[in-house]
């Protein structure tokens, strides 16, 4: 029997070296070592030889089995890595992930909070649907005001509507919180406009306010030019107008130089040459008294500016309603 497993030991390492793929592989270990293979063929015959002669015979078997074990391992791990790297294709194309980027809005939104921040203001907000008294009547505004009427304004019911400016929040941060406030309020408001490329249903404003003891029109002044000189750059010119809220008193509107034109006339500031970007003013006693302050000792100023238009001018953006189509060749761009 010694022939026949020397002759089987050859065998099987020519044949290991033409195994070149996995099933090949399989079709050796089927032929050398399954139960009905012939190394355990080899082991059945172990019973028709002399018992003296089995024991080496059974040892000489054990080691060719183990080695053509080993003939079938070494192959299988070879194919093992092989297989690893073919799955690591380095000249496939790679998959580009699409990151978004921040709407141009909420960019503009963000460095306005920032800059504010860095005066020292903090950051509130208020619901988007609100009540007639902390939109309109709390503010001061009398009871026949124009924007109350259902053109201007969404109404829900009667008592509430869509907020048609960020105002209503400075009601709700007073009625909460005792002087000193010096707060920003970023949000959406709405209004019942004829829908154009200038104008659209909903828009976005900051609101500012500023309550404390002896507040006066010139820190008014002084905090809203250090942020015109911040946000639009220190050598552009402004100028404060004289104008009317009913939640402020005395009230201006703040005009910067047209960016466009540089202040000769152009469509976009309607031939002015100035660009209107802020309302402000000092807040009415009347509001103070509604929020239950005591106007003896407490004065503040507030201020409304609309984003939208400002991110338009910036970067120069045709249409407002682009905005709000979440059309990504549009988004792409920011
Ligand atoms: N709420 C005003 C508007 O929407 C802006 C404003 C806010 C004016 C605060 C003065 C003070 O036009």
């Amino acid at each position: 029997m010694q022939p026949q497993i020397e002759q089987l030991r050859r065998e099987a390492e020519e044949q290991i070296r033409s195994v070149a793929n996995v099933s090949q592989l399989e079709e050796f270990r089927v032929t050398y070592l399954a139960r009905k293979g012939r190394i355990a063929l080899l082991f059945d015959g172990l019973k028709g030889v002399p018992p003296d002669q089995r024991p080496a015979l059974g040892k000489s078997l054990n080691e060719l089995r183990a080695h053509v074990q080993q003939l079938h391992d070494g192959k299988a791990s070879s194919f093992a890595t092989v297989t690893g790297s073919a799955s690591l294709d380095l000249t496939q194309m790679g998959r580009r992930g699409h990151i978004g980027t921040k709407h141009p809005l909420m960019q503009t939104m963000d460095e306005i909070k920032s800059i504010f921040v860095s005066m020292g203001f903090g950051i509130a907000d208020g619901p988007e649907l609100e009540d007639d008294y902390h939109n309109f009547g709390a503010l001061n505004f009398p009871p026949d005001h124009p924007a109350r009427d259902m053109q201007d304004t969404f109404f829900v019911t009667r008592d509430v509507l869509l907020r048609t400016h960020t105002s209503p929040v400075q009601i709700r941060v007073m009625e909460n919180h005792q002087p000193p406030i010096r707060v920003i309020m970023p949000g959406k408001v709405y209004r019942n406009e004829a829908i154009s490329s200038r104008s659209f249903c909903m828009f976005h404003q900051v609101e500012g306010l500023c309550v404390d003891k002896g507040v006066t029109f010139s820190e008014l002044k002084g905090t809203l030019i250090s942020f015109i000189k911040q946000f639009y750059g220190s050598s552009l010119k402004y100028r404060f107008r004289p104008t009317f809220f009913p939640f402020t008193e005395p009230s201006a509107d703040i005009y910067i130089t047209c960016f466009i034109c540089n202040g000769k006339g152009c469509r976009m500031c309607k031939q002015a040459g100035w660009l209107e970007i802020l309302g402000c003013g000092m807040v009415h006693p009347n509001v103070l008294r509604n929020v239950g302050y005591d106007t003896e000792k407490f004065t503040g100023y507030a201020f409304g500016m609309g984003i939208d238009r400002i991110a338009i001018l910036r970067y120069g953006i045709e249409d407002i309603r682009l905005f709000f189509e979440n059309d990504v060749r549009f988004l792409n761009q920011f």
